[in-house]
């Protein structure tokens, strides 16, 4: 009982502490303004800097902070005015000049807060439909394999070869969808870091196995070099483990038959590593280098001459992911020779 009202007062304060903080550095920003307005005297137009904190804290603090600071606004100006001894020829004019700014200033912060929230509920109606696509695909997925590992189901071949491409394009979906959903996760902060002491070694050696099958029937070579002494990591396992197979996956899927594909591990220092995926494919043309990973870069890339088949999200993923993870991911190309995408993590912090 005494935990779970901890747990509560905890999560309360947690809710409320950011909203607050907001709300703080807003008012220290109406002040200094305020302070601006009143060594500057009486300058018609200066209300409109009051905006700015209007402005930021309604963006990141929400409605109620956003009318706090409004009227925080209004009566540091009446101030300021005030004491730097700007006199009106009648007593209704300041009370009509605070009323109109104060009806702008709360437009302004509602109109903000009304962006914010569709903003978000878009965002929320992706997900939800994304998450609902993901399952009834799943069950598509499930049926299919059912009806093709029945052998007593007499499928003709041509059904099969039937069931074959559904099975196919059911599973891209999938693949798209989930995607789709890691990436919203990641952008919400929703994915929450499972940070265990990990062995790196295995950890490349689990995501060659999950692309083994791929690179062999591409006939395309994989290697691996690890230049590092130090061996145990502390990270999370599974999201590196992600960012490899997407890099890995992409580095056969645009090399040719027999060239190979290496992933090189060397130490930065003892708090960081950097893991880099070299291809010798086709290179990444110089007018798309700088969107690489861009959401739906491989638009771009196929406009650009490369026909290639997958959800063009792989790269976002991964940039969110080693974002998140507190690293830098970048690439080095050079068309027609190949490409390394380079990753460097910190992963010495217990
Ligand atoms: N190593 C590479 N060399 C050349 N082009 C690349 C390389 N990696 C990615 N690209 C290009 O960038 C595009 C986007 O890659 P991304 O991983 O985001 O999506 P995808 O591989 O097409 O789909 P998904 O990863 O979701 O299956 C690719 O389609 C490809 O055209
Ligand atoms: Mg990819």
């Amino acid at each position: 009982m005494t935990e779970s009202l901890l747990q509560a007062y905890t999560r309360y304060f947690k809710k409320c502490f950011r909203p607050a903080a907001i709300l703080i550095l807003g008012l220290l920003g109406v002040l200094v303004i305020g302070y601006i307005d009143y060594i500057t005297g009486y300058q018609i137009g200066f209300f409109l800097f009051y905006i700015i904190p209007i402005a930021i804290t309604t963006w990141l603090g929400g409605l109620y902070p956003g009318i706090i600071i409004s009227f925080a606004s209004i009566i540091t100006w009446f101030l300021a005015d005030s004491l730097a001894g700007v006199t009106y020829p009648n007593y209704f004019i300041p009370g009509w000049n605070a009323a109109i700014r104060l009806t702008v200033f709360l437009i302004i912060t509602y109109a903000l807060w009304y962006i914010r929230i569709l903003n978000r509920r878009s965002k929320e109606l992706t997900e939800f439909v994304a998450n609902d696509l993901y399952i009834h695909l799943d069950n598509i997925s499930q049926n299919l394999n059912k009806l093709l590992e029945n052998e007593n189901q007499a499928l003709s071949s041509q059904q099969k070869d039937i069931v074959d491409a559904y099975k196919i394009s059911t599973d891209m979906m999938s693949a798209l969808i989930d995607s789709i959903l890691d990436i919203s996760r990641l952008e919400n902060r929703k994915i929450k870091l499972i940070l265990r002491e990990i062995n790196l070694e295995e950890l490349l050696n689990n995501a060659l196995r999950v692309v083994s099958v791929f690179a062999k029937n591409r006939q395309i070579k994989l290697e691996k070099c690890f230049n590092t002494q130090q061996n145990i990591f502390y990270t999370d396992f599974h999201l590196i483990r992600c960012i490899l197979i997407n890099l890995l996956n992409n580095a056969i899927k645009v090399s040719s038959a027999g060239s190979p594909v290496s992933v090189v591990v060397d130490s930065e220092d003892d708090r960081k590593i950097k893991i880099s995926v070299i291809d010798r494919g086709p290179g990444i043309p110089k007018n798309i280098i700088d969107s690489f990973f861009d959401r739906f870069a491989q638009i771009k890339a196929r406009e650009s001459g490369l026909i290639l088949f997958g959800s063009g999200l792989g790269l976002t993923f991964c940039k969110l992911a080693v974002e998140e993870l507190g690293g830098r991911i970048w690439v080095e190309s050079e068309e027609s020779k190949g490409t390394a995408v380079r990753v460097v993590l910190p992963v010495g912090n217990k």
